[in-house]
């Protein structure tokens, strides 16, 4: 399973790739706006910035929810660096545009997915990614995992080629449900992701072992 941040926050994402373990990042409207950028220029060097910190895919979501919107401002997106993905949104025109971009062999994330009929439709569109939210499932009371478990399910049917992303990871318990469900990556926030290092055991463990190699007690 690849491990994506799920963030626009230079610092947390260097954090997570000087650690070894990262393959991409995926950002969204409201992370940007967390880190205070604004305006099209500042977020389009953010982009970029993003892209020379990390050596995988950078998913880079558009504004537009019309057709024509969508393919422009996913072109201009897809010509920032190599390493963009474009982020377009489950809606009837984002599907159309999905299926451009798959034609045009332009890399895409299918984002706001909530049930397996929207995930069918992004694969049968040429998707590359499609984002299931799973913590957003979890908030109204619907297991987040089952449609993970779900939409592994309907792709290898069919062994349709697009990734299950699994998104809206708020836990190391969400990743670990993701890795056993089969996802192919789970973005998580940093905190998630270094919370799969912890555990008593292995501190009091260390501790011992320390003190054993000093000869202490
Ligand atoms: O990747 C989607 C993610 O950014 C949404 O997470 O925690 O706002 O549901 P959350």
């Amino acid at each position: 399973m690849k491990f994506f941040i799920d963030t626009a926050n230079l610092e947390q994402i260097k954090e997570a790739q000087d650690l070894g373990v990262l393959d991409g990042v995926t950002t969204n409207p409201s992370l940007m706006a967390k880190e205070g950028i604004t305006g099209t220029d500042n977020i389009l060097k953010h982009y970029v910035n993003i892209c020379n910190i990390v050596t995988g895919d950078v998913s880079a979501e558009v504004i537009a929810t019309d057709f024509k919107g969508m393919v422009n401002e996913g072109e201009m997106l897809a010509s920032l660096h190599p390493q963009i993905v474009v982020k377009i949104p489950m809606i009837k025109d984002g599907v159309k545009a999905l299926k451009y971009f798959s034609d045009k062999g332009i890399k895409t994330n299918c984002t706001l997915v909530f049930s397996a009929g929207q995930a069918l439709l992004a694969a049968k569109a040429g998707a590359t990614y499609v984002s299931p939210f799973l913590g957003r499932l979890d908030d109204i009371n619907q297991d987040g995992i089952d449609l993970i478990e779900q939409i592994v399910y309907i792709y290898q049917n069919y062994d349709f080629g697009t990734q299950v992303l699994a998104a809206s990871i708020r836990s190391p318990l969400h990743i670990v449900r993701c890795a056993e469900a089969g996802a192919d990556v789970a973005t998580c926030p940093l905190n998630a992701i270094l919370d799969l290092l912890k555990h008593p055991l292995t501190d009091s463990g260390l501790a011992k072992f320390l003190a054993d190699a000093k000869g202490t007690k």
